[in-house]
């Protein structure tokens, strides 16, 4: 029999034999790349739980392996949940890439290295046609579309990826644990090409922080709201979501209203626009839809369409804004549906023609893009919908954008539960582009 102090020792000691030492945690992961923005550019973004270094290393695929190296810095991410988490995001920049060249690198430090990981940078010549695939509301469980957007990209398929918002059904939960586990999940797709974003409302929980931290997009705003260009489309990524959040600051609606408008200004002075005659928004929640839930686009005078009348000074909406600076195509999500409309303003539609509505359509395309697969399941359509509506799925899937040329654009709808069967798929064509292409 072990003498009764002796045995008092011994479970005093237990926690500190069974707990023991944490690990340590250096080594790089959840590697996602974005594009900055400046031609011959590209960001790479990458976690570790303890502090390191941000370097990359890199090269020409054939050429001499990590040849270059270029050093960014780390920011701490402390996640408000109880545990107060800690992440050190890396992001570093490289620049001067050769147009259409394919790189190799790893990501980390001389404390750990990523796996190896390529990419091609982006063309920067307007007559590129990128291909773009497109969606938003995928989670960390249930990501339906994940598997065949994790080949199709390994096929070379798409320039660049867009992610309408509603990401990882919520990356702060679990102490923004689901968070880490989604970006792990989208590695495989996000670590060879550009991975573009805009904020869901599933981003809100602590003011969008994880959404903020964790990515890297262009401009100045923590990755709310930016354009970049690319092949002879400029592309506008927006939040909705400053309008449904007012006490994360009323002001942001106005603020975004502001850059928009300076944007778009700026996109359709002639010189611009002749080189760029296609603009394109992102952002998540639609201004229009026939769903049968609640939500805001369901509803006429839905707050992104038309705005709100409720706070001081009222809140313009994005319909007229966008219609006025002639934007080409409208993407949103937000909806777990696959929605393509008529060529609609003022909720009525202006199509080209009878025959032919996206010939030179007389009002904006949208397209609602958000079921590409979450724990939410799908959503269902409301059996009456208005006459903008022209196609609706139900089934999971994604859509796939070509901007072929400045006259040519390309779309089409793949539904996941048909194993990538095509369902959908338009042309929109333009000889004008800019607000006197309506009339
Ligand atoms: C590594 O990170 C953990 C978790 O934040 C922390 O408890 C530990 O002190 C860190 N270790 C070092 C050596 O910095
Ligand atoms: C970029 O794309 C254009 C248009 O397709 C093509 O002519 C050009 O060769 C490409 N640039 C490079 C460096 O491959
Ligand atoms: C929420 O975040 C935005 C963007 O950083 C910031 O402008 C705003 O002041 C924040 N709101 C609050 C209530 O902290
Ligand atoms: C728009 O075009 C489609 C396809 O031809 C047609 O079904 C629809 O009725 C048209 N809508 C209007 C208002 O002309
Ligand atoms: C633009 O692309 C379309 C579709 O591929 C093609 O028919 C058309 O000729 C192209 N226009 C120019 C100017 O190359
Ligand atoms: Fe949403």
């Amino acid at each position: 029999m072990v003498p009764l102090h002796t045995a008092c020792l011994l479970l005093s000691l237990a926690p500190l034999l069974v707990l023991g030492v944490p690990p340590i945690w250096t080594q790089p992961e959840q590697v996602h790349l974005s594009y900055p923005g400046a031609p011959g550019s590209m960001a790479v973004t990458w976690t570790t739980f303890n502090e390191t270094e941000s370097k990359v290393e890199y090269g020409l695929l054939g050429g001499r392996l990590f040849e270059m190296i270029a050093k960014g810095g780390a920011t701490l991410f402390v996640d408000s949940g109880k545990e107060k988490r800690k992440m050190y995001i890396h992001r570093v920049t490289l620049t001067d890439l050769k147009p259409a060249a394919t790189y190799v690198y790893h990501c980390g430090s001389d404390e750990g290295w990523s796996e190896v990981f390529s990419f091609t940078a982006l063309n920067d010549s307007t007559s590129f046609s990128p291909r773009f695939a497109l969606y938003g509301d995928m989670g960390n469980e249930n990501p339906q579309s994940l598997a065949r957007l994790q080949k199709e990209t390994q096929l070379g398929m798409y320039d660049a990826i867009l992610h309408i918002g509603d990401f990882a059904y919520d990356m702060h939960e679990d102490n923004a644990r689901i968070g880490d586990e989604f970006m792990r999940q989208i590695q495989s797709i996000a670590a060879y090409v550009p991975y573009m974003t805009c904020p869901g409302n599933h981003e809100s929980t602590y003011n969008f922080s994880n959404y903020r931290n964790r990515f890297t997009m262009p401009g100045q705003t923590e990755s709310l709201w930016y354009s970049w260009n690319l092949g002879s489309a400029h592309i506008i990524s927006l939040s909705t979501e400053v309008y449904f959040y007012l006490d994360f600051g009323q002001e942001l609606i106005f603020k975004q209203y502001e850059w928009l408008m300076k944007d778009l200004e700026e996109a359709n002075k002639p010189e611009n626009r002749a080189v760029r005659p296609w603009i394109l928004t992102m952002g998540h929640r639609p201004m229009y839809c026939s769903d049968d839930d609640q939500d805001d686009c369901t509803q006429f005078d839905s707050y992104v369409r038309l705005g709100r009348s409720d706070t001081e000074p009222p809140a313009p909406g994005l319909e007229d804004l966008f219609y006025r600076y002639g934007v080409d195509v409208e993407l949103w999500a937000h909806e777990h549906t696959y929605e393509r409309l008529w060529p609609v303003y003022g909720d009525k539609v202006y199509n080209g023609s009878k025959e032919q509505p996206y010939v030179n359509p007389k009002a904006p395309v949208h397209i609602i893009t958000g079921s590409a697969g979450c724990r939410e399941k799908t959503d269902r359509f409301n059996p009456n919908p208005k006459e903008w509506s022209a196609f609706r799925s139900m089934d999971y899937g994604y859509t796939r954008m070509q901007v072929v040329n400045a006259t040519h654009l390309y779309l089409e709808q793949v539904s996941d539960d048909q194993y990538g069967k095509v369902i959908d798929s338009i042309w929109v064509e333009k000889e004008k582009h800019g607000f006197s292409a309506w009339f």
